[in-house]
């Protein structure tokens, strides 16, 4: 038995999708605890990728039970189309027996999309995360156990598009939430999703009783996180260990191990401080050879280098037990590697991540120098992981220059590494535990 969580470590797109669908192999549940359908991931089936957004990336195995969880917040009808899409695919219908929807679980509805649309400050996904984790927070939110109750309460029905129509007027949005539609939508949730909401921290609380395996699968990163992210440039929930449990609705104490996914490089996406971001050459060769575009929204992702400031910072919030390290294959063919180890701002050295947005905007990484390593095709990089997995040669197999690469990471963090990705495939990773 034992609980996993896996978690972003920079600012989100670190590669989480690929580790947990290797995990989920050996999973009972995979449960999502926190965000919505602004994460994205890639599945592949076969020859066919699907993205995904909502649905946990287990879902590529059968055996895994499904859930999305308390924290989450949770747009119906891009769960149905996803849902659709996964049937078109496979034939198969998880939400008639291994997709479960927790009843604590917020829901996204249009006046919140409506609302994210004009967000041009922040950079959101403009799914209507924010203006639905704010309700959450002022107290009027719509949870999934409560839809039973008000779906026929025409007095909530009322209020709420009175105050739904109150904020749109007050933004200048034409567009206005009337109390037939808000009926008709939240009538089609429930008879939609009805049959598979829970009280899924029960569930979970009884397979962990029963000795199962759990992992808790994060979704951005812990620079996006709301308290400890590059606040205002953060997304809306706690993205850190510490909400993996209660965001699904079971003690810390049931987690056991915690796996940092960590890109070989930085990426960001949206707007918000980002010391070591190159706007050159580069900062060009990652985004490319690194398809360094968004699933969710396509977006262009800024790149720079690796930054031990961010990583120490999101270490100490979540107390890793080991990291997994991806897109080491990017950096081949650069001949020159950096690692930033401290920022220098306004005449002061800094070790620590700090909480200003001035100061973050102000620093300048200051950097080691390391040589790089030559860059391989594909099908190199699949052999070699191969070759270290079949022959248990772990990181030998890598360049001299790759493994002190890595080495230096593990040094400075003094967190062991778990696995090393060098490229998309599923066989394209390198398990050092
Ligand atoms: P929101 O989560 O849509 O409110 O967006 C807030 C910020 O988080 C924006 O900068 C987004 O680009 C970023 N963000 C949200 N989800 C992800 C993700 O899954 N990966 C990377 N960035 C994300
Ligand atoms: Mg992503």
């Amino acid at each position: 038995m034992s609980t996993t969580v896996i978690l972003g470590a920079q600012w989100g797109d670190e590669g989480k999708g690929k580790l947990v669908d290797v995990l989920a192999g050996n999973s009972d549940w995979v449960a999502r605890f926190q965000g919505g359908n602004n994460a994205g991931h890639t599945v592949v089936i076969g020859n066919r990728t699907i993205k995904l957004h909502l649905l946990p990336s287990g879902i590529t195995r059968k055996s895994c039970q499904l859930i999305l969880g308390d924290g989450m917040v949770i747009d119906p009808w891009v769960l149905d189309q996803e849902l659709k899409k996964w049937k078109d695919e496979t034939e198969e219908e998880p939400d008639k027996d291994r997709l479960f929807i927790s009843d604590r679980a917020h829901i996204i509805l249009k006046f919140h999309r409506l609302v994210d649309g004009l967000d041009k400050k922040i950079g959101t996904t403009g799914r209507g995360i924010g203006p639905t984790y704010s309700d959450k927070i002022n107290r009027i939110g719509l949870r999934f156990a409560d839809l039973k109750h008000i779906i026929n309460n025409s007095q909530w029905i009322s209020e709420m598009c009175t105050l739904y129509n109150r904020v749109l007027n007050s933004l200048d949005i034409e567009e206005k939430i009337t109390e037939i539609d808000l009926k008709n939508d939240l009538e089609w949730i429930h008879n939609r999703f009805g049959h598979a909401i829970k009280n899924t921290g029960v569930m979970l609380d009884n397979a962990l009783k029963m000795k199962e395996n759990v992992l808790l699968e994060g979704a951005q990163g812990c620079l996006l996180d709301i308290d400890q992210g590059t606040y205002p440039f953060v997304t809306s929930s706690v993205t850190s260990r510490a909400n993996a449990s209660h965001g699904v609705g079971i003690h810390p104490g049931h987690i056991d191990e915690v796996i940092g996914i960590v890109k070989a490089y930085t990426t960001r996406v949206g707007h918000g401080p980002f010391p070591c971001e190159l706007k050159d050459d580069v900062g060009d060769y990652l985004t490319e050879k690194g398809h360094e575009f968004g699933t969710t929204t396509g977006r262009r992702r800024r790149c720079g280098w690796l930054d031990l400031v961010v990583l120490k910072h999101s270490h100490r919030v979540n107390g890793f037990t080991s990291l997994a390290i991806t897109k080491l294959d990017v950096l081949g063919g650069l001949d020159t590697l950096k690692i930033c180890v401290g920022y220098r701002a306004n005449g002061a050295e800094y070790h620590n991540l700090p909480a200003s947005i001035t100061e973050l905007e102000n620093a300048e990484p200051i950097y080691i120098e390391m040589p790089g390593f030559p860059a391989l095709n594909d099908e190199e990089w699949i052999k070699l992981a191969r070759k270290a997995n079949d022959e248990n040669l772990g990181l030998s197999v890598l360049h001299p220059n790759a493994q002190s690469y890595l080495q230096q990471i593990e040094n400075m963090l003094e967190i062991p590494l778990h696995s090393v990705g060098v490229g998309p495939d599923r066989d394209a990773t390198i398990h050092l535990f």
